[in-house]
């Protein structure tokens, strides 16, 4: 039936072939090709369904399961010529089918549409692509973990408005991402049990009157069960728009770490040295070591969340239920879910490798009052000073000792008592970092023992 000076797929209702613009437009094989494996796997468990369900013979879906295997590892061995006239990944594949097997090809299509295919194997790419997410995530809490491990008791300054704000260990620090990157993981996970239902056999949008079996498809391809409704199954794209937000909130917290090792890396801070393998240098200046991966992680957020925005707007205005628009989710999709994977692998492979400076850290610590606050704490429980006025006595002495160009430790008792004259030499035992931070022993707080202890459940919780 297929007249080549008509048209390759629809031959029969249309007269003439499609304009070149008009083939450009509409074409999806230069990018859908990428779902053949779960074209095949979709169409293969379609076939087995049929024949079981008596809707095509044994012998034909036989040969068309077989066939499959032959397109497939065409496919595989960069053998299969894909074809723009033919649009997409199904149409090439059923067409190559054909070739091989001849007839029963044409049976395959029976009670399933392009519309039901085409949520399928994206929905099977997409599942695959939450998977890889779910490794590369914990494969990054467990570098963190060996760092927060490693420095579970080094000393640093806490920052709030990237200014000093109070002593907080390396180890702390690196638990704060482990939990970001622990929430990642878990909405990784609730969005691949939320999206495992499966839409083959919804058909172009309203079922089919053959006596299909979509509990047995749905398992086959690992899904939990058949979506219940088919106007949804064939018109949903949330489950892509859930890994895009994921995936975006993911790119924000590598961002931020991004933007911190960028930071600490520099000459200026020296809180961290990054492995000669995650650096790059200078052409012109030889002293330089750049910290490009970071800055690079720090980027694709921009591109994984447009693919968000983009995949948004494309879909909030579709009627029910499928729409070509919707070729337009798989580009974005792509495109994020292998820039998500490259920072995850990036970043994963950047903090096994950088090695914490822990006398610079400790530097960085003790300077810039950070002890403020130990300071007014010991004012409100020695003295019983209320709060607010133990702020007051604190600022002042702050004040006294930037004019002196010292820090608080180094103010004489006289100096203290001129703040306030109560004040004793025992409130010098507050104002070492080592001290502020074993004294953080609230729950979730930065005293090693209680980083220690969140270590440990991480990794008595990980896989
Ligand atoms: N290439 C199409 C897509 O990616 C496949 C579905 C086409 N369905 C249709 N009714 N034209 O969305």
């Amino acid at each position: 039936m297929t007249d080549k000076t008509s048209n390759q797929m629809w031959g029969g209702r249309f007269a003439a072939g499609p304009d070149a613009i008009m083939e450009a437009i509409n074409a999806s094989i230069g990018y859908d090709q990428r779902m053949a494996a779960q074209d095949i796997s979709g169409s293969r468990a379609h076939a087995a369904m049929l024949a079981a369900t008596g809707v095509i013979s044994d012998s034909d879906a036989e040969a068309i399961r077989e066939g499959l295997l032959t397109v497939l590892s065409e496919i595989e061995g960069g053998k299969f010529s894909f074809s723009t006239a033919l649009e997409d990944i199904h149409m090439n594949v059923e067409a190559r089918l054909k070739e091989i097997i001849g007839e029963p090809a044409g049976r395959l299509h029976t009670g399933r549409s392009r519309n039901d295919q085409v949520a399928t194997d994206f929905k099977l790419w997409v599942r695959d692509q939450l998977d890889a997410a779910d490794a590369g995530l914990i494969a990054l809490i467990r570098a963190l973990l060996a760092q927060a491990e490693a420095g579970a008791d080094w000393v640093m300054p806490g920052f709030t408005h990237l200014q000093t704000a109070q002593p907080v260990t390396w180890g702390h620090h690196m638990m704060a991402y482990v939990e970001m990157f622990g929430r990642d993981l878990s909405r990784v996970r609730d969005a691949r049990a939320r999206m495992n239902e499966s839409p083959l056999g919804a058909a172009a949008l309203a079922g089919t009157s053959f006596p299909i079996d979509r509990e047995m498809t749905a398992s086959a391809l690992g899904f939990d069960r058949p979506a219940a409704n088919s106007l949804d199954a064939v018109s949903d794209r949330d489950f892509a728009l859930e890994f895009l937000s994921t995936a975006s909130i993911c790119a924000v917290h590598l961002s931020r770490f991004a933007e911190e090792l960028v930071i600490w890396s520099s000459a200026q801070f020296r809180f961290v040295t990054l492995s000669d393998r995650f650096s790059t240098g200078s052409s012109i200046m030889p002293q330089k070591k750049n910290p490009d991966a970071a800055e690079l992680i720090r980027a694709k957020v921009g591109r994984i969340f447009g693919a968000n925005t983009a995949l948004m707007m494309v879909m909030k205005g579709l009627p029910l239920a499928y729409s070509k628009d919707m070729q337009e989710d798989k580009e974005q999709v792509f495109d994020a879910a292998d820039n998500l994977m490259l920072a995850l692998a990036a970043m994963e492979g950047m903090v096994r490798d950088m090695s914490a400076n822990r006398e610079s850290l400790a530097a960085a610590a003790g300077s810039g009052f950070s002890t403020a606050t130990d300071l007014a704490d010991w004012l409100v429980r020695v003295l019983g000073l209320p709060f607010r006025d133990a702020h007051h006595v604190t600022g002042a002495l702050v004040a006294r000792a930037e004019n002196k160009g010292c820090d608080l430790p180094d103010l004489s008792l006289a100096d203290m008592q001129s703040a306030h004259s109560a004040i004793t030499e025992d409130v010098y035992s507050v104002l070492g970092v080592e001290n502020s931070v074993n004294s953080r022993q609230s729950y979730g707080g930065t005293a090693p023992t209680q980083v220690r202890a969140q270590i440990e459940r991480w990794k008595a919780s990980l896989p």
